[in-house]
């Protein structure tokens, strides 16, 4: 153990109207030194997970944490971006920072405002984040490149619509219990399944509800040395932070075998000295219903091919034996790509200081996982997280 997450704020996701992504940040970064219980003066790194890349015309935002307070003028702070895994991004360069000695106390903010742009022009921007030489033709932005995956593993595997549509119940029966989700309200099986005109096909085999929406939104969390943390009044330890790349190109891979995925698993499962069912839940990258299934495989739950086990057996609902998504997950809760990363890191916080909002609170929240993955299983992050006391 490392460093520790000593502070966490986290806004409701959703389409903000009103916001900015300017105002987002500057609040999220005033309430986590404020939950840290530490002054803006004791922050000495800053780094913002924004991925952008057109969804607001302000690019250069690293310097927007410093409107927060004026002590935080001159603090040297830099924006990250690893596509959909940038606020895990963002997190692993102030662990890096950490270890290196260069600060004490490291302050980041993952944020995105993604609803200036309607949803097929979200896509385009989204897209950005294949390989663009090979796959940037696809249709349906980035959901395109989910329907292929989804109709390749249907090809292998049979067809798991069934398994795909208890994903997404799962996932707002969830967010219902979430106040800072998205959509807040449950939806039917009968409606997750079925074509309808409110429930069309997207990309290939995905329809809306397979997708994560467009939203708006940000987190932030505050980082410290193990020792620094002990004399804070809350701490959740890093017992495993691992980061694996793969190939870009998804010609150049196996893609429904997701291996960076399994191996940035591995290699964290190995580095906390744990088995996977030693977690009390994990919190994963399901920007579609069909990459929760996929993830199921790759972190060891289930065999390949077999993913669906996982959710026709009731394992990873809330009081299931591996709750996956307990959150509502990107589905319900909202993807704004910067600030996934980091909200996966304080939902995770918040469950096991047992400070969870209202009915999201797990009774037994020992150990948590967070799965973050950037494009197509390309940038994987892993963290293990737990109560430092
Ligand atoms: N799941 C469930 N309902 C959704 C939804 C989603 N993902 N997205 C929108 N809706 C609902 C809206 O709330 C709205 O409901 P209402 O009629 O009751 O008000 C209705 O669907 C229409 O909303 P709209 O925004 O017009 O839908 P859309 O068809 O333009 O967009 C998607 C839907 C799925 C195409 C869009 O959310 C999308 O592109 N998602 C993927 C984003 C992405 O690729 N992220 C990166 C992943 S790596």
């Amino acid at each position: 153990m490392t460093a520790c997450i000593v502070g966490w704020s986290h806004g409701k996701f959703g389409k903000l109207d009103g916001e900015t992504s300017e105002s987002l940040i500057v609040k999220a970064a005033s309430e986590a030194i404020a939950h840290a219980g530490i002054e803006p003066k004791d922050i000495d790194v800053i780094y913002v997970g924004n991925m952008n890349g057109g969804f607001v015309r302000q690019e250069f935002h690293s310097s927007l944490p410093l409107q927060a307070h004026p002590d935080l003028r001159f603090k040297p702070s830099t924006r990250v971006e690893n596509a959909c895994a940038t606020g895990s991004a963002a997190i692993h360069m102030g662990l890096n920072t950490l270890a290196a000695g260069k600060a004490r106390f490291v302050l980041v903010v993952g944020v995105e405002k993604m609803t200036e742009l309607n949803s097929a022009q979200a896509g385009e921007v989204l897209i950005k984040a294949s390989y663009v030489a090979e796959e940037a033709n696809i249709e349906a932005g980035f959901a395109g490149i989910f329907g292929k995956i989804t109709s390749a593993y249907f090809q292998r595997y049979g067809d798991k619509s069934d398994a795909l549509a208890k994903i997404a119940v799962k996932a707002h029966k969830n967010g219902a219990k979430n106040p800072y989700a998205h959509f807040q309200k449950e939806f039917a099986y009968d409606f997750c399944r079925n074509p309808s005109d409110k429930n069309p096909f997207v990309a290939g085999p995905l329809k809306r509800t397979d997708c994560s929406p467009v939203t708006d939104g940000a987190a932030a969390v505050v980082l410290t040395d193990v020792g620094t943390a002990l004399g804070l009044k809350q701490a959740i330890a890093f017992r495993a932070a691992q980061h694996v790349n793969d190939f870009l190109p998804m010609s150049k891979r196996d893609i429904i075998k997701f291996e960076g995925p399994a191996l940035a698993w591995k290699r964290a499962l190995a580095e906390a000295k744990l088995d996977l069912l030693d977690l009390s839940f994990v919190e994963s990258h399901d920007c579609f219903t069909s990459a929760e299934l996929i993830e199921y495989e790759a972190m060891g739950l289930t065999a390949p091919g077999e993913g669906e086990r996982a959710i026709h057996e009731g394992w990873v609902e809330r009081d299931g034996k591996l709750p996956v998504n307990v959150s509502g997950g990107l589905k319900a809760k909202g993807h704004p790509v910067g600030a996934t990363g980091v909200s996966m890191h304080v939902m995770s916080a918040m469950q096991l200081s047992g400070s969870a909002p209202g009915g999201l609170q797990l009774p037994k929240a020992r150990i948590g996982g967070v799965f973050n993955m950037g494009g197509a299983a390309v940038a994987n992050y892993v963290s293990i997280l737990e109560p430092l006391r």
